[in-house]
């Protein structure tokens, strides 16, 4: 089915092809359903995933591809059958707007796990057949269940980093019991997500050890973010002071990492996550069987843990680190992306920018 429609009452920017170059783009969103919310898009982060999906990095891109998955806006219309939401409300979207709602994942509240597919923000199939359309827009439709109260004392260009990276890191710490103070926590990478697995480890008593690659990064990790230790990943004397000394890593880096390094780091029965995506995973067997350790994987949370972590985001005042940018200059904030240079969340400034 077409998304071109003559209909085209939605602003946004997409990229064309691999080039991954944003640029104006107009196209329709479907009516509001009976069960959907609509919203005017106030802010949208920007994530690593907006990199990956525009240039295509995943395979299998469609185009044109209007990115962003951490929104935040206000609600313009409801449906009839809507009761958690009406219009003035603050709320959000994250990472998928649509799953069966019938599956066992669905029912235990793990939408994101769903049987059938979650639909992802954009570039996945909507329900009206469509290809979903992300953030860098003006305003969104999306089914109540996927639509998240942004409380009252959390800025929306605050929470929207929370509706990825936030809840991309909550989830993980809260599955493998890393919310029991005086464990200790690595975080690897320090952008969007590894700057919000330090608040919040710091937030659950954890002690926190950053890995990372920029030295510009050190002195924020300690004095901003509240990491206990920083660590440039390459100086193996550091890195091997530190042998058997962790409980859990969170991977947060959008590169490749030495595997078999980290896991030297992990105590007995450790686990790392992977939240980033390396390019390949690589490891001799033994890192995992000498110490009995895990090798975990990471997505985003279902709805009620994002509601949760939203909810306990906004009463231990986790707010992140933002630097607030209109969409025209989107593409350079992906190019910084690239670079690293990145402290810690572009926040596109939707209302006031995107004509
Ligand atoms: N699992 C999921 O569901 C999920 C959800 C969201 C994002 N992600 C993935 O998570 C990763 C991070 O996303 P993000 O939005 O936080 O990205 P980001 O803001 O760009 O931060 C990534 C950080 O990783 C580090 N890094 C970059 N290249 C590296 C390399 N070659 N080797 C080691 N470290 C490197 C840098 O930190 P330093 O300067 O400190 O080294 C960089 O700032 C991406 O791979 C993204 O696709 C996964
Ligand atoms: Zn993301
Ligand atoms: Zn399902």
């Amino acid at each position: 089915m077409s998304d071109e429609g003559v209909h085209e009452n939605c602003n946004g920017w997409a990229a064309r092809d691999p080039s991954g170059f944003l640029s104006p783009y107009k196209f329709s969103r479907r009516a509001v359903g009976t069960d959907d919310v609509s919203l005017d898009i106030a802010f949208c982060g920007v994530c690593y995933a907006d990199v990956s999906w525009t240039r295509n990095e995943i395979g299998n891109s469609t185009y044109p591809l209007v990115p962003g998955h951490e929104i935040t806006g206000i609600v313009k219309e409801v449906g009839s059958n809507v009761t958690r939401f009406k219009i003035g409300d603050q709320v959000g979207i994250g990472t998928y707007v649509n799953s069966c709602r019938e599956c066992e994942y669905c029912d235990d509240g793990w939408e994101v796990y769903c049987k059938k597919g979650a639909v992802m923000t954009f570039d996945g199939i909507d329900a009206d057949g469509t290809v979903t359309k992300g953030g860098y827009s003006s305003y969104i439709v999306v089914h109540e269940r996927y639509c998240f109260t942004i409380p009252e004392n959390l800025p929306l260009e605050l929470a929207a980093p929370l509706l990825c990276a936030g809840i991309t890191v909550y989830t993980p710490m809260i599955k493998h019991n890393m919310n029991q103070p005086g464990k200790s926590l690595g975080v690897i990478g320090l952008g969007g997500l590894g700057h919000l697995a330090v608040k919040i480890g710091k937030a659950f008593g954890l002690n926190v050890t950053v890995f990372s690659t920029s030295i510009s990064k050190k002195d924020e990790a300690i004095t901003l973010l509240g990491a206990d230790k920083f660590v440039i990943a390459s100086d193996e004397q550091q890195m091997t002071v530190l042998a058997r000394s962790l409980d859990f890593i969170i991977n947060t880096a959008s590169g490749n990492i030495p595997f078999d390094m980290y896991l030297s780091l992990l105590k007995v029965n450790g686990v790392l996550v992977l939240a980033g995506v390396p390019k390949e995973v690589k490891f001799g067997p033994g890192s995992l069987i000498w110490g009995t350790k895990t090798i975990a994987g990471a997505l985003p949370g279902g709805v009620k843990h994002t509601q949760e972590m939203l909810d306990f985001c906004a009463a231990h005042k986790i707010y992140p680190e933002i630097e607030m940018i209109p969409i025209q200059y989107t593409n350079e904030a992906l190019e910084r992306l690239i670079k690293k240079d990145v402290k810690y969340r572009f926040v596109i400034d939707v209302a006031n920018s995107l004509q």
